[in-house]
């Protein structure tokens, strides 16, 4: 179970923990009951991950975030600190989340996309708030502070700088919002 790991004494696991290797667990981290983590993992201190999480190989978790249940972060996914993410996400691969971004339950955020938190003059501003149930398309970059309502659809390849509304689907760069056209 800790064959190449460095997990600090400090650290809580829960039961039914499944570890690969070359992970680093630091002090005060707290990890519930059922979580699997892949290898090649830094989880910073003060981090919480809540039962059933999934977690790949190749990610970073920084300090004082959150993780609810259900929650699958696929390979190379980067966490800055106090990010807090709902229970039942999907990050899929290569995804960041900038510093004191939301990620509310239920939502599934495609591979690559981009929360940023600095301004031109390099001031943390926060990460995006996204609302629960909402659909982040491949490669999107989400402007720091931006906040995204529940059941919003964000295209592939848009860049939103502007608030989105609840329920509606924003494309383009920058994002504007469309109407999605019946099947
Ligand atoms: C946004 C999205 C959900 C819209 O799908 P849809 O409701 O079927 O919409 P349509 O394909 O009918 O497109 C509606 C209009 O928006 C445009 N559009 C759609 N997606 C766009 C995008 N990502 N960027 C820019 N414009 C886009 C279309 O060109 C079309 O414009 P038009 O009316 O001038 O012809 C879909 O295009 C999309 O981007 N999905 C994300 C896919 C993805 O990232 N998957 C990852 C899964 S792992």
């Amino acid at each position: 179970m800790t064959l190449n790991n460095n997990i600090s004494p400090k650290a809580k696991l829960g039961k039914n923990i499944k570890i690969g290797q070359f992970n680093i667990i630091e002090d005060n981290v707290e990890i519930g009951d059922n979580v699997e983590i892949g290898s090649f993992c830094i989880i910073r201190s003060n981090v919480k991950i809540k039962n059933n999480v999934i977690l790949k190989n190749h990610i970073e978790i920084r300090e004082n975030t959150n993780i609810n249940v259900s929650t699958f972060v696929d390979s190379y996914v980067a966490i800055s600190g106090n990010v807090k993410v709902g229970k039942n996400v999907t990050l899929r691969y290569g995804t960041i989340l900038a510093r004191g971004a939301v990620v509310g339950d239920n939502c599934y955020l495609s591979p690559r996309v981009m929360l940023n938190n600095l301004n031109q003059e390099k001031k943390q501003i926060g990460g995006a708030n996204i609302g629960k149930n909402s659909f982040i398309g491949t490669q999107s970059v989400l402007h720091h502070g931006v906040k995204i309502g529940a059941n919003v659809t964000v295209g592939a390849m848009s860049f939103v700088n502007k608030d989105c509304k609840a329920n509606k689907t924003y494309v383009g760069i920058p994002a504007k919002e469309i109407v999605k056209k019946k099947k």
